[in-house]
């Protein structure tokens, strides 16, 4: 494997935005460090203010602990959804949107954020892992024919439907539930099928997503690693770039 630290660009950086330029299939593959330059905390770094190195993943992001304190989470994900409401893309987002402009249909982009700074930034057609937080689903199906619309909830912490006391959450998945599965076999086609992977700021801990990179790899992808910090995944990686998004992802894309 190669490694890049910041800095002007090296042979190595040369060759891999020559394998860009190259590619008819660019898969991009993000996490929450992507968002982290938009001012959106990630989960796991021990050094900056990582979600669950302050909150307990079980109480607030899982079935068990909505519905022990549904209000507790539900507020806890309305100071979440504040924060997305209220950041920007960064220039790592705009490099992506710039890229999928310019090339029409060359690029996948995989993403475990459930912000929706990608969208915003010019990719709407982003493969959303793990959900959406600005999104509201029911949390149990509803029992009324037809099932009443999360649009249509009484007032509470959560809402509720006022027939069958269902209770609104946010719509994203949690641990213990599973991905979509349209969702991830989407996402591992498009591992399959690209010539570089580019992994941008996870930390790879989480599973199914996190077995993207050896998928792609597998499959012959050249596959690279965009992150400050070591990942649980790099030894997928052939090329890795000990930077951050907003940083790297305008110098391999700009002008390729
Ligand atoms: P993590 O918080 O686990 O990892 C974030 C990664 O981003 C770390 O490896 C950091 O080193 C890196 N990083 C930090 N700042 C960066 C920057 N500016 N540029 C590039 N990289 C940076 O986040 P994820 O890997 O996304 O699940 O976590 C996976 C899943 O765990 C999330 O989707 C979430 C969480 O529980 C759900 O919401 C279901």
């Amino acid at each position: 494997m190669t490694e890049a630290t910041p800095g002007p660009f090296t042979d190595a950086m040369t060759d891999l935005r020559g394998r860009i330029a190259r590619a008819t299939a660019l898969c991009v593959f993000t996490g929450a460090g992507m968002s982290a330059e938009s001012g959106i905390p990630t989960f796991r770094d021990a050094n900056t203010s990582g979600l669950w190195t302050r909150y307990s993943p079980e109480q607030l992001a899982s079935p068990q602990g909505f519905r022990a304190d549904p209000a507790l989470v539900w507020n806890w994900y309305a100071e979440r959804r504040a924060g997305v409401r209220a950041a920007q893309p960064n220039a790592g987002h705009l490099a992506l949107g710039d890229y999928a402009r310019r090339h029409p249909g060359r690029l996948a982009l995989v993403t475990q954020n459930v912000d929706d700074l990608h969208q915003r930034a010019g990719c709407p057609d982003t493969i959303r892992l793990h959900g959406d937080i600005l999104r509201d689903d029911w949390m149990d199906p509803c029992i009324r024919t037809p099932a009443c619309s999360v649009t249509q909830a009484g007032p509470g912490t959560p809402p509720r439907c006022a027939d069958c006391g269902n209770l609104l959450r946010p719509g994203v998945v949690w641990f213990g539930e599973m991905l979509q599965q349209a969702d991830l076999q989407a996402a591992e086609l498009a591992a399959r099928e690209c010539d570089v992977l580019l992994v941008v700021g996870t930390s790879g801990a989480v599973w199914p997503a996190a077995g993207l990179a050896g998928l792609a790899r597998r499959a012959g992808a050249y596959v690279v690693i965009v992150n400050p910090q070591a990942s649980e995944i790099d030894h997928e990686a052939h090329f890795r770039m000990a930077d951050t998004a907003a940083r790297a992802l305008p110098m391999l894309l700009a002008g390729v």
